[in-house]
C-alpha cells in the first residue's frame, strides 16, 4: 500500500478559521484570564495558532492521553501519559483538542478535569467527525465539521507521521 495525502483544508482556510475562533473566545472570556490545555501531541499546532490570536492573558498547560495506538482505529483504551503541571482549581479552562472522533477521549478527559473544580470548563476542537460519535460530548467551539475520513496534518498524525504538514489532508491508501 502506498500512502498519499489529498488536501482537505488548506492552510489559509485553517488560519482564517483559527482567527474567527480566537475572536469569539476573546469576547466570551472578556475581562478574564484563560488557561488553555493543549492535548498533546495532536493539538500543538492548533493551540499555538489559537493562543497567539486570543487578546486576553493566556496561560498554557499540557496533557497527554493515549487512546489510539499505531493505526487508524480506536482501541477504546484511555490512559494519562502526562498530567498537567499545575492545578486548574478556580481557573477558566479551555481544553484545546485536534479532533473529536468517537468522543471517548474527551468525555473521559472532561469528566476528570471537572472533578478538579475549575471556575469554568469548555472545549474547543479544530475538527469534529460527528458521524463517528459513540459517546456524547459537548463541544463549545468547533473549527470544522468533517466527514468520516482519516485525516492528517496541522498536528494530526498517522503512526506519528505527517503532523507537520501545514494543511489538513485525507490519508489515502493506494495499491502499490
Ligand atoms: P476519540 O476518543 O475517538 O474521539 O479520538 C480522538 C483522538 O483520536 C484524537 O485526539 C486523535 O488523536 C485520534 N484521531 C481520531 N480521528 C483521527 C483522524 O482522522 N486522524 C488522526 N487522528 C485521529
Ligand atoms: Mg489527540
Amino acid at each position: 500500500m502506498k500512502e498519499r495525502i489529498e488536501v482537505m483544508i488548506p492552510e489559509e482556510q485553517l488560519l482564517a478559521r483559527v482567527r474567527e475562533l480566537a475572536e469569539q473566545i476573546s469576547k466570551r472570556y472578556a475581562g478574564k484570564e484563560l488557561k488553555l490545555i493543549c492535548i498533546l501531541k495532536g493539538s500543538i499546532f492548533f493551540t499555538t495558532e489559537l493562543a497567539k490570536r486570543i487578546t486576553l492573558p493566556v496561560k498554557l498547560d499540557f496533557m497527554s492521553v493515549s487512546s489510539y495506538e499505531n493505526g487508524t482505529t480506536s482501541t477504546g483504551r484511555i490512559r494519562i501519559v502526562k498530567d498537567l503541571d499545575d492545578s486548574i482549581r478556580d481557573e477558566h479552562v479551555l481544553v484545546v483538542e485536534d479532533i473529536v472522533d468517537s468522543g471517548r477521549t474527551l468525555s473521559f478527559l472532561m469528566e476528570m478535569l471537572k472533578s478538579r473544580q475549575p471556575a469554568s470548563l469548555s472545549l474547543c476542537t479544530l475538527l469534529d467527525k460527528p458521524d463517528r460519535r459513540v459517546v456524547d460530548v459537548t463541544v463549545d467551539y468547533t473549527g470544522f465539521q468533517i466527514p468520516d475520513e482519516f485525516v492528517v496534518g496541522f498536528g494530526l498524525d498517522y503512526a506519528q507521521k505527517y503532523r507537520t504538514l501545514p494543511y489538513v489532508g485525507i490519508l489515502k491508501m493506494d495499491e502499490a
